[in-house]
């Protein structure tokens, strides 16, 4: 059995698409009532989409907490090559999934691309901490470490998908001196979008300097939060 199977269960969401639940946390990768539907709805919709439709021209500088399952990355992709935008992906992931693992979960077969399936293996095997072509237009940089302990560079992210596990079961990444980091790594108009609603956080990312909306959330929740780093900082 490898380490994964012992820490890492396969399961099935209500929109049918695969997540993983964490035994030790009692938490899962993503909302039980459809994981695809939520990643879609939170990152894609609210995050990568609006920020593309204010900024018509430019490439799209994305950055991750957490890439897991490789479901945003995977979804990212098809936008990029749907909407013919070039974005650069990079995601900050502490305890990878193994290839053993995310090859079982059903996420190409829900994308209606030929290419998904090749996607989805270059995005879990390509090398870390370097920029991997994934196709023409998506490349993604996968960094091995704890967000605690990786230098963030300034100015240089447009959306930053903030998915790390709620702040329920872990509170470090929650921080104000975290969300404080990745504040700076953004560039202004940029936007930081999670499924997170909770009031703490809202007026924590106010505190920070972000221009907040809360937004309607995925089927199953009521609400997620946006917020835009405005000119002034
Ligand atoms: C909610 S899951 C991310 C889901 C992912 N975005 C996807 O599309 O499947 C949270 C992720 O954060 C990772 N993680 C946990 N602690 C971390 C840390 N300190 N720094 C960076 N990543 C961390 C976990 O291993 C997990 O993959």
């Amino acid at each position: 059995m490898t380490s994964d199977e012992q820490r890492l269960r396969l399961i099935t969401t209500e929109d049918g698409s695969h997540s993983l639940y964490v035994p030790d946390l009692n938490e899962t990768y993503h909302s039980f009532h459809g994981a695809l539907q939520e990643s879609d709805h939170v990152f894609i919709k609210t995050g990568l989409d609006h920020f593309a439709r204010n900024h018509p021209q430019d490439m799209i500088n994305v950055l991750e907490i957490g890439l897991g399952t490789g479901l945003n990355a995977l979804l990212t992709a098809y936008w990029s090559h749907e909407r013919k935008r070039p974005v650069r992906m990079t995601s900050v992931e502490a305890f990878p999934v193994s290839w053993q693992l995310a090859s079982q979960l059903n996420y190409p077969e829900k994308i209606p691309s030929p290419d998904a399936a090749e996607w989805f293996g270059e995005i879990h095997n390509s090398p870390w901490e370097k920029d991997n072509s994934i196709h023409k237009l998506f490349s993604l940089k996968k960094v091995r470490a704890r967000l605690q302990d990786h230098k963030l560079p300034a100015n240089e992210y447009n959306v930053v998908f903030f998915d790390a596990f709620a702040p329920s079961k872990q509170s470090e990444l929650w921080e104000p001196e975290i969300l404080r980091k990745v504040f700076v790594s953004l560039m202004t108009h940029s936007v930081f979008v999670t499924y997170c609603a909770k009031g703490q956080l809202k007026r924590d990312l106010k505190a920070i300097g972000y221009d907040i909306e809360t937004l309607p959330g995925p089927p199953g929740k009521k609400e997620m939060v946006r917020g835009t780093k405005p000119d002034d900082n």
